[in-house]
């Protein structure tokens, strides 16, 4: 069975999707660690809650970017993960951390990527006035919310949304993705070759989700 590894910043909620499917038997990954660099992330009492070892590595109290992150690899590496899951990790990494983990380091952006990377993307998306929105897990390259895409999920964009009504609609379909997305890995069917996406995935499974409202 596949380690991963977790990051998070905060609430946690796409982290608590990954401890529901492996909880379900949907997900055969050992979460050998969660861990965030804001002390007060609620995802870490989550965790804690769930069993898993939870460590905190407080970035203000690091000099720059690479001491950080390399003290950030030291935590990670002792759980020798296959595989380091970005779920709402608020830090943009070191080159140097990103090439450590070149192959076994994904994340999931509120967008469909390459449209809106960086922050706000729901009200950028409603402020262009896009149809479709979404959101995207992919493996991490050095340059922000860019690098070779896994799966997709697209959600309409309602008249009448706001913010928060869209935010929503995305995050259901990221709680669905991100454990799929995973589990792709852990079951050795996901793999990054050549810079480019290798998915051996069976009929019941697509890289594109489209959600009802959509269809
Ligand atoms: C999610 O929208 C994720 O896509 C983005 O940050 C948010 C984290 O939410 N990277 P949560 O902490 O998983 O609830």
């Amino acid at each position: 069975m596949k380690n991963i590894v977790i990051l998070i910043s905060g609430r946690g909620s796409n982290m608590e999707a990954l401890i529901a499917a492996r909880d379900a038997g949907n997900l055969p990954v050992r979460i050998a660690a969660v861990i965030s660099n804001r002390p007060d992330a609620p995802g870490l009492e989550t965790a804690a809650r769930a069993g898993i070892v939870t460590h905190f590595i407080n970035h203000k109290g690091f000099a720059g970017r690479e001491a950080f992150d390399a003290a950030l690899a030291e935590c990670i590496d002792q759980f020798s993960p296959d595989l380091v899951v970005l779920a709402g990790f608020m830090r943009i990494l070191s080159d140097g951390f990103v090439s450590h983990y070149a192959g076994r380091l994904i994340n999931i952006h509120p967008s469909l990527l390459p449209a809106f990377p960086g922050l706000h993307t729901h009200q950028r998306a409603l402020d262009e006035g896009v149809r479709i929105h979404g959101c995207t897990v992919h493996f991490v390259t050095p340059a922000l919310d860019h690098g070779p895409v896994i799966i997709q999920a697209a959600v309409p964009v309602l008249d009448g949304d706001s913010e928060s009504s869209l935010a929503a609609r995305v995050l259901e379909q990221e709680h669905r993705i991100y454990p799929q997305a995973v589990r792709w890995f852990a079951e050795d069917r996901l793999q990054l070759a050549n810079g480019r996406v290798r998915l051996a995935a069976d009929t019941a499974d697509s890289a594109v989700l489209i959600s009802p409202e959509v269809r």
